[in-house]
C-alpha cells in the first residue's frame, strides 16, 4: 500500500473543501481516515489494519476500544452527562482510587478537560499561593506544555504558531545527545542540573518550576540519574514550588506511574491527562494538600469549568485506572519497554541515520540524523520512514525528525515484536539497506 486508498482519499479531499488546515505534522503526512481501533489495531476506512504505537495520541494505555471503559462510558451515557461541577457518586470513588495509585503526599485533587487546562489551572494556584514579588515560573528548554498563553509563555520556542517571549526563566534541559554546553557525560558532572540550581537560587522571584520530567514533544529526552535529585533538592532549600506536568508521562507510560517520582523529584502539584482516561477528554490536578487547600488557591470557582470533572470524563478515568492497577500494567510497561529498548538497539546498530534511541518504559523516542558524526538532524529521513511504516501497518508519530513509539501497555508481546520488526523493514526501505541475513540467502 503507498498512501491513503481510494475511499480515504475521496473522503479527504471532500473534507479539505471546508476543514482548516494546520493538523499535526503527522495526521497531513499520514492522510489516514481512521474508522475503528480495537486493543493495538487501528482499521482505516479502506478496510487496512495498522498497529498503533502512538497509542492515539499517548492516550490508548489500554488500547483502543477497552470493553470495560467503553461499559463504564456507555452505562454513564445513559444517566447523566453535565451538572457542572456538581458531586457525583463516581467523583468521590474517583478520588479514593487517585489516592491508592498517587504518593501519599498528593492527597489532593482537581479535575479538569485537556492537558493545557490542567497546565493553566496548576499556573493558577501557583500565583495564587506565591509570595509577594515571587512572580516569575521556572521551566526548561525543550518543554511543552500546550497551546494556551499560560502554557506557551513557560517556554519559548515556537510550537507552530509565533511564539510568546514569556515570563519564565528558562533553565537547561538534559539533551545529552545535543548538550546546549557542548559536554559529554559523565565527565560533565551534570553540568546542566549545576546551572538550573544556579539560577533558582539566585533569583528569589521564582515562586515554581514546571517541568516535564522525561520531555516528551522535544523528543524523549530522559534526564540522567542525578539531574533531578539536584535540582529538586535546590528547589525545595529556597521554597520554589515543583510542578510535574505528566500530562504525557503519567499514569504509567514510562514504567511508575508518575516518571517524576521515579526520577527523584517529589513534585508538589502534578498535572495527568492523556493516559488516564482512554482518549476522554479529562485531566487532574493533583498536590498537596497545604497546597491545593490554602484559602489563596481555592477561592470559589477556582477549579471550576464547563467540563472540568463531568461525569464521563470521570466513568473513562475510573474505569482505565481500575483495570491499569488490577492488572498491574505499570509492571508490564517496563517489562515490555525492555524488549521494546532491546529492539531499538539493533536497530540503532544497524542503521546510521538512527542518530539516536532513547527512551523509559513504553515511550521511546529515534532521532534521525543526515551523518552521525555531525549530528544533523534529518526530518526528510524521519518522515520517510514515517509515512513507509505506516504503508506496511504500522503507526508511530513523527514531529521534526523525531519519531515516537509509545504502544498500548497491554499490547501482546508478538504484536510488540511485529511492530519492531516492521520499523526494521521501513528503515531498510529508506535507506536501500539490506536486511541481516540478507547476504547468506542471495
Ligand atoms: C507535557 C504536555 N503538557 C501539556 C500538553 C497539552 O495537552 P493538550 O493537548 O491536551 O492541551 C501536552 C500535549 O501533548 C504535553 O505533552
Amino acid at each position: 500500500m503507498t498512501g491513503p486508498g481510494p475511499l480515504q482519499r475521496r473522503h479527504l479531499e471532500r473534507e479539505a473543501r471546508h476543514l482548516a488546515p494546520g493538523a499535526s505534522e503527522e495526521s497531513a503526512l499520514a492522510r489516514r481516515v481512521f474508522t475503528e481501533g480495537r486493543g493495538a489495531v487501528l482499521t482505516d476506512l479502506d478496510g487496512n489494519q495498522y498497529l498503533d504505537f502512538a497509542a492515539g495520541t499517548l492516550t490508548q494505555s489500554l488500547g483502543h476500544g477497552h470493553p470495560e471503559v467503553v461499559a463504564a462510558l456507555t452505562e454513564q451515557a445513559g444517566r447523566l452527562w453535565n451538572v457542572h461541577d456538581s458531586a457525583t457518586p463516581g467523583r468521590a470513588e474517583l478520588c479514593d482510587l487517585l489516592a491508592r495509585l498517587l504518593p501519599e503526599r498528593l492527597d489532593t485533587y482537581a479535575f479538569f478537560s485537556t492537558g493545557a487546562e490542567v497546565v493553566e489551572a496548576a499556573l493558577r494556584v501557583v500565583q495564587a499561593v506565591a509570595p509577594p514579588g515571587r512572580n516569575r515560573i521556572g521551566a526548561l528548554r525543550h518543554g511543552f506544555h500546550g497551546k494556551t498563553l499560560g502554557a506557551r509563555m513557560l517556554v519559548h520556542w515556537d510550537i507552530g504558531n509565533q511564539s510568546f517571549a514569556g515570563n519564565s526563566v528558562l533553565g537547561y534541559s538534559p539533551y545529552c545527545y545535543r548538550c546546549p554546553l557542548e559536554l559529554e557525560r559523565p565527565s560533565c558532572g551534570l553540568r546542566c542540573a549545576t546551572l538550573v540550581r544556579r539560577h533558582i537560587a539566585s533569583k528569589p522571584n521564582v515562586s515554581a518550576l514546571v517541568f516535564e520530567p522525561v520531555l516528551g514533544a522535544a523528543g524523549v529526552i530522559v534526564p540522567p540519574p542525578g539531574y533531578w535529585e539536584q535540582i529538586s533538592e535546590e528547589c525545595r532549600n529556597n521554597g520554589v514550588l515543583l510542578v510535574a506536568d505528566e500530562v504525557l508521562t503519567g499514569g504509567g507510560r514510562t514504567g511508575s506511574f508518575l516518571a517524576s517520582e521515579a526520577l527523584g523529584a517529589e513534585a508538589d502539584l502534578v498535572a495527568l491527562a492523556k493516559g488516564t482516561a482512554s482518549g476522554f477528554p479529562f485531566a487532574v490536578l493533583a498536590g498537596r494538600s497545604e497546597v491545593l487547600r490554602s484559602p489563596a488557591a481555592s477561592a470559589a470557582g477556582s477549579t471550576a469549568s464547563t467540563y472540568a470533572g463531568n461525569p464521563l470524563g470521570i466513568a473513562a478515568a475510573r474505569a482505565t485506572l481500575e483495570v491499569v492497577a488490577r492488572d498491574a500494567l505499570v509492571d508490564r510497561v517496563r517489562t515490555l519497554g525492555d524488549l521494546l529498548t532491546d529492539r531499538l538497539a539493533a536497530l540503532h546498530a544497524r542503521f546510521d541515520v538512527l542518530g539516536d534511541v532513547r527512551g523509559l518504559g513504553l515511550l521511546h523516542g529515534l532521532e534521525f540524523v543526515r551523518d552521525r558524526r555531525t549530528r544533523e538532524p534529518a526530518p526528510e529521513i524521519a518522515r520517510a520512514v514515517y509515512t513507509t511504516a505506516l504503508d506496511m501497518g504500522l503507526r508511530t508519530s513523527v514531529g521534526g525528525h523525531i519519531i515516537r513509539l509509545a504502544p498500548p501497555f497491554t499490547i501482546d508481546v508478538a504484536l510488540l515484536e511485529e511492530g519492531a520488526a516492521i520499523l526494521g523493514r521501513a528503515l531498510e526501505r529508506v535507506t536501500g539497506q539490506a536486511g541481516p541475513g540478507a547476504g547468506e540467502a542471495a
